[in-house]
């Protein structure tokens, strides 16, 4: 089953819209993994858009992820990264249509309220960095466990 890495931003927490958002991925078909709220530091979010680094928008980008708690999820379905990027919706809210989650909840590409990974490489590079081995156990019990 494939799977991918899904955060809602601090504004997304803040506002109170956790569960409207989880529900979305859920009534798409998504089956929620892992999930935990969490409060991330700069070092923490500097290495989740190291890509991003010489983009003038960086150090606000960082600023705004460290600014409050996230809630960060693995999401497992068929096509994970397309179907979760498609729940979502573009990734300016001005450009997103109505009924995604960026269409619906987000004004501005500053507070976008969620983040999606954005191939099936990334969303396994941001899983590594936001949940432990133990998670990674319980996503895939071996033969053993599963029959214990
Ligand atoms: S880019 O410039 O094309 O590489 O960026 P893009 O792929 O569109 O977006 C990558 C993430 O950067 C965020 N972003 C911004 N943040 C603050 N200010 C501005 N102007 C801005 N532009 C893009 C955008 O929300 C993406 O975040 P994630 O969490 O990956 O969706």
């Amino acid at each position: 089953m494939d799977r991918t890495f899904v955060m809602i931003k601090p504004d997304g927490v803040r506002r109170g819209l956790t569960g409207s958002i989880l529900n979305r991925f859920e009534q798409k078909g998504f089956r929620l993994a892992a999930i935990k709220l969490m409060h991330i530091d700069r070092s923490l979010a500097e290495r989740h858009y190291a890509e991003l680094k010489e983009k003038p928008f960086f150090g606000e980008l960082v600023d705004y992820l460290t600014s409050g708690e996230v809630c960060a999820m693995i999401l497992e379905g068929e096509h994970a990264v397309a179907n979760a990027r498609s729940v979502i919706g573009k990734t300016n809210p001005v450009e997103a249509v109505p009924g995604t989650i960026r269409g619906d909840f987000a004004m501005d590409v500053a507070s976008n309220v969620v983040h999606g990974s954005d191939s099936p490489e990334s969303a396994e590079r941001e899983i590594g960095l936001f949940f432990d081995e133990q998670a990674a156990l319980y996503l895939f019990p071996t033969p053993q466990v599963a029959a214990s």
